[in-house]
C-alpha cells in the first residue's frame, strides 16, 4: 500500500526499533479523512507484525497532532449513509488489534478525533504546546471515537463533562495534572522524549510488555475481581517464559538481561 497521508520511519538498531508514524496533512491540520484512517490502520498493522519493531510512536506536526475527523467529509452524511458506511468505525478500531505499545506523540491541536485518537494509544507525551478539546458539541453532533467513554475514564466525570458540553480547551499543564497525558516536555523534545521511551520499552521483553499492555487494557474493560484473576493468571503463566528466567537470572548475577524481542 502507498501511504499518501501518513509518513513512516523507523529508528533504533537491529530488531528493536521503534516505528514511527507522522499524520500528513499539514494544511488541514492533519483532520482525519477516511483514507487517512485507512492508511493508519494498515500502517499500525504492518508495524505490529514486523519483527523488528518493537514499539510504534505517533505524531503529527507543531501545530497539530489532529484537528479531528474531517468535517467536510462529515458534512455530506445523512444518518442512513453514516450507517452503512460505519462512520467512525470501520477503519477507526484498527489500533485496539495493536499488541505492541502505541506512543501518541502530541504537539498543537488535538481535538475531536484527534484527541479521541491520542486516546486510543497506550500513553500520551504531550508538549507544551497541546490543548486537547472535545468540540464536536460545536458542530451539532457528540464525539464518535469513544471520546464520551475513554475521557470519563481517564480524567473524570466531571473533566469529561465539561470538555464535552462546552467544547473548552486543555493545555498541556492542566492535561497532565488531571491524568490524560504522562509527561509534559518542551516542543523540541517531544519526538525525542517519545522515542526514547520506545527505545527503553523495545530493550525489555517483547512478551511481557505485550502482556503488560494488555493487562492494564484489561482494567478498562472489566471489573476489580476480574481483572485482578486476570492478571495473576498472566503473572503466572510469564514464570513459563525463557525471560523470567533471564531477567531474575541477570538481577541475581549483577549483570543486564537479555531479552527476546516482541
Ligand atoms: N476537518 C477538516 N479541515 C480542518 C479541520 C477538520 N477537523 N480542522 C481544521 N481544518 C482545516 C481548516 O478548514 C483550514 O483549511 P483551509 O486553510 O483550507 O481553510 C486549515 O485546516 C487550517 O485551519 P484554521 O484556519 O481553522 O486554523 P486556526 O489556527 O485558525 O484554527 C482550529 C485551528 C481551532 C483547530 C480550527 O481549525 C478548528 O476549530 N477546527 C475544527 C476542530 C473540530 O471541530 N474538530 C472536531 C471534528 S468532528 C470529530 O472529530 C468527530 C469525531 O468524534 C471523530
Amino acid at each position: 500500500m502507498n501511504f499518501e497521508h501518513i509518513l513512516l520511519s523507523r529508528h533504533g538498531e537491529g530488531d528493536r526499533q521503534t516505528g514511527l508514524i507522522t499524520l500528513n496533512r499539514p494544511k488541514a491540520l492533519n483532520a482525519l479523512n477516511d483514507a487517512l484512517m485507512d492508511e493508519l490502520g494498515q500502517a499500525l498493522l504492518d508495524f505490529d507484525q514486523d519483527p523488528t519493531v518493537a514499539c510504534i510512536v505517533l505524531t503529527g506536526q507543531d501545530k497539530a497532532f489532529a484537528a479531528g475527523a474531517d468535517i467536510p467529509e462529515l458534512a455530506r452524511h445523512d444518518f442512513m449513509s453514516a450507517y452503512r458506511s460505519e462512520l467512525i468505525s470501520r477503519n477507526w478500531e484498527t489500533i485496539r488489534r495493536v499488541r505492541k505499545p502505541v506512543i501518541a506523540a502530541v504537539a498543537g491541536f488535538a481535538l475531536g478525533g484527534g484527541c479521541e485518537l491520542a486516546m486510543m494509544c497506550d500513553t500520551i507525551i504531550a508538549a507544551d504546546n497541546a490543548r486537547f478539546g472535545q468540540p464536536e458539541i460545536k458542530l451539532g453532533v457528540i464525539p464518535g471515537a469513544g471520546g464520551t467513554q475513554r475521557l470519563p475514564r481517564a480524567v473524570g466525570k466531571a473533566k469529561a463533562m465539561d470538555m464535552v458540553l462546552t467544547a473548552r480547551m486543555m493545555d498541556a499543564t492542566e492535561a497532565e495534572r488531571i491524568g490524560l497525558v504522562s509527561r509534559v516536555v518542551p516542543l523540541a523534545q517531544l519526538l525525542p522524549e517519545a522515542l526514547q521511551m520506545g527505545a527503553l520499552i523495545s530493550t525489555l521483553s517483547g512478551p511481557a510488555v505485550m502482556l503488560a499492555k494488555e493487562a492494564v487494557n484489561r482494567a478498562f474493560e472489566t471489573g476489580l475481581s476480574d481483572g485482578v484473576q486476570y492478571e495473576r493468571r498472566v503473572f503466572q503463566a510469564l514464570f513459563g517464559t525463557p525471560d523470567q528466567q533471564e531477567g531474575m537470572a541477570a538481577f541475581l548475577a549483577k549483570r543486564p538481561p537479555v531479552f527476546e524481542k516482541a
